[in-house]
Order: C-alpha cells, then sequence, then structure tokens
C-alpha cells in the first residue's frame, strides 16, 4: 500500500475520512441510489457514497431535488447500504425535513439511521440551519454540510449558476464553513463554487472539503454517477467529466435486442431448453 492510499479493504468511516486529508490523501465520492450500483462502484474502490436527493432527478424524473420525501430517501438508503462493504455511506435528509425546527431535524436523522444503516447524514446550509445541525451531532450522528449552490434553495437562487462569485456571498460561505466545523461537521460538501474560494476553505478548515464544481484545491471530489457515466445526457456544466457515454451504449443494445427479438434471432438454439 502506498502512503497516498487508503487500505482497499478497510471500512472507511468518518474518522478516517479527516485522516485522509491528514495525510494529504484526495477522497473520491459518486453517488448511489441502489443496490446494485452501489456493489459495483464499491468494489471499484471509491471512498464514499452519496446517498444523494438528486435521486429526485436521476431516479424519479422530477425537475429539482425539492419533491423527494424522507421514505423515499430511506428507500434508496437502505438499498445502497446492503450492497457496501467499504465506502462510508452518506444519505442526504431531503427538502423540508429539517429546516422546520431541530426537533424535527432529529427526528429525521434518527429515522435515516435507523432505518438505512447509513454513516451519516448530508444537509445543506450554514448558520440558518446551526441549531439543527448542533441537534443532530449532540445525538452522535455524523453530519456533512453542503454549501454553495444547495439545489434544495433553487428557488431562492432562481438558477443553477456559480455561487459566490461577490466578495459578501463568499464571506458568508466562508463564515457557515468555519460554524460547520465548529458545531463538529465531519466533512463539508461545496457545490458549484470560484476553485480559489473552495481551495480557500479547504486550507482553512481541518475537515474535507469535498467539491463538486469547486476546482481541485479541495480535499475531494463527488460527482452524480448517472452524469459521469453518461447515462443523463441533457447537460454538460464544465465541471462534470464524462467517463463513459453509457445513454447511447445503453440505447445501441435495446436496439439490436428489439431487431433480434423481431428477426427471431434470439433466442438461438443453444439459449433454450
Ligand atoms: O444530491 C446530490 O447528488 C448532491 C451532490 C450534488 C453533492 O448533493
Amino acid at each position: 500500500m502506498s502512503t497516498a492510499t487508503s487500505n482497499k479493504s478497510k471500512k472507511v468511516t468518518t474518522h478516517g475520512f479527516i485522516e485522509m486529508k491528514q495525510r494529504g490523501e484526495k477522497i473520491s465520492m459518486l453517488t448511489s441510489y441502489d443496490y446494485s450500483m452501489a456493489r459495483i462502484i464499491d468494489g471499484a474502490g471509491i471512498d464514499a457514497i452519496l446517498v444523494g436527493d438528486s435521486a429526485s432527478n436521476v431516479m424519479a424524473g422530477w425537475d429539482t431535488t425539492l419533491p423527494i420525501t424522507l421514505d423515499q430517501m430511506i428507500y434508496h438508503g437502505a438499498s445502497v447500504v446492503r450492497a457496501v462493504k467499504r465506502a462510508l455511506v452518506v444519505v442526504d435528509l431531503p427538502f423540508g425535513t429539517y429546516q422546520g425546527n431541530s426537533k424535527e431535524a432529529l427526528n429525521s436523522a434518527i429515522r435515516v439511521m435507523k432505518e438505512t444503516g447509513a454513516d451519516a447524514i448530508k444537509i445543506e446550509g450554514g448558520e440558518e440551519i446551526l441549531e439543527s445541525v448542533q441537534r443532530i451531532l449532540s445525538a452522535g450522528i455524523p453530519i456533512m454540510g453542503h454549501l454553495g449552490l444547495t439545489p434544495q434553495s433553487i428557488n431562492k437562487f432562481g438558477t443553477y449558476a456559480v455561487r459566490a462569485t461577490d466578495e459578501s456571498e463568499a464571506q458568508k460561505l466562508i463564515r457557515d464553513a468555519h460554524l460547520l466545523e465548529d458545531a463538529g461537521c465531519f466533512a463539508i460538501t461545496l457545490e458549484k463554487i470560484p476553485a480559489d474560494l473552495a481551495g480557500r476553505v479547504a486550507r482553512e478548515l481541518k475537515i474535507p472539503i469535498i467539491g463538486i464544481g469547486a476546482g481541485n484545491q479541495v480535499d475531494g471530489q463527488v460527482l452524480v454517477m448517472h452524469d459521469m457515466l453518461g447515462i443523463t445526457n441533457e447537460f454538460s456544466p464544465r465541471f462534470l467529466r464524462r467517463y463513459h457515454h453509457l445513454y447511447e451504449e445503453i440505447s445501441g443494445a435495446v436496439e439490436q435486442y428489439v431487431h433480434d427479438v423481431k428477426a427471431v434471432n434470439f433466442p438461438n438454439e443453444k439459449e433454450q431448453y
């Protein structure tokens, strides 16, 4: 094992996450929402799996992350946990399950931990949700924060454009990141903000900063799996690298299957009893 890579068989914990930052090892994270895909990406050595509320988009076909429910997130989370042997599993608390008050936030977090077996939860926001963050942490539930472009607030932002490009929003983001670290969060996701700002936060904080569209000066990267595999193909943000073009591959395979069935070319002699 080299000093820059972690043990491939040891379960990744929230403490392990922080140790990876300390030894300068970059953290790899992808989303996943179901057993079969989680089994593949865990076996391929991913460090962490986010059961993101992006399930609302890529699994359920909604335009935003707002409609997905706590029960649905628990269904996805439990499916992923059943597949995973090594990766740290983080489940998003969906919109409307933690913003109202800290008691509701704690109840939502407890349900996720009890009913999925996940390692941690993720919630969006800084100062405005601090009381909920503190109450969830006080119950011993690890939290990953999420700042910058926070998709649950899309109706306030009005656009998925880069966040914190002006000084006052950048200063608030830095303050919020420190508040989350001081409260006891074990990591923070920074979404779609300038690379230099993300790098500054990563240098100032001891906990790992996981970026998506936040440049390469942070401690790790997360992507939506359906985007990086090219299952989705409707958009191409600058930050997205497509490692495959599965939309075309799957579509080609299905076209071939349809052709074979119609031509009585499937099943052949060897494929029947
Ligand atoms: O839900 C999600 O997939 C996320 C990532 C974009 C970080 O929160």
